[in-house]
């Protein structure tokens, strides 16, 4: 969990968010073990912006992998995700540990299923 929290900071470095400034690092698990990062990175277009855990899940994703264990995200001030990525996590994750770090390394441990109760997903669509 450590080092997936510090990949998460890492990431944050990487953010590309010369809009809103506020930059966000994830860490997605594997369930083989892999760790895959992602950063915030904006548009001048600002819808087309793209959260940093839907662009570490999305990386997975193409990398081959389908199935997760943990995320760690980094923010400033230890925001947590927006309801988009609660959705996506949902979706490709199912209920995992989510740990929120602030810039400070205070960390928060929450469930994708504690961030989106009563979830819509693909059960619904059968
Ligand atoms: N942001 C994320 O990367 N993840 C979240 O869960 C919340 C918001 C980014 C999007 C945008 O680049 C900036 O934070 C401000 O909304």
């Amino acid at each position: 969990m450590e080092k997936l929290i510090a990949i998460a900071q890492k990431m944050r470095e990487r953010a590309h968010a010369p809009y809103s400034h506020y930059t966000v690092g994830a860490a997605i698990l594997t369930s083989a073990g892999k760790i895959i990062g992602g950063c915030n990175v904006e548009s001048s277009s600002y819808g087309l912006t793209c959260c940093a855990e839907r662009v570490a899940l999305f990386r997975a994703v193409a990398a081959g992998h389908s199935s997760f264990k943990a995320l760690a995200v980094a923010t400033e001030n230890g925001g947590s995700l927006c309801g988009a990525c609660r959705q996506v996590v949902w979706d490709l994750c199912g209920n995992i540990p989510i740990i929120i770090t602030d810039k400070n390394g205070k960390i928060k441990k929450t469930t994708s299923a504690d961030l989106l109760p009563d979830a819509f997903d693909q059960t619904k669509l059968k």
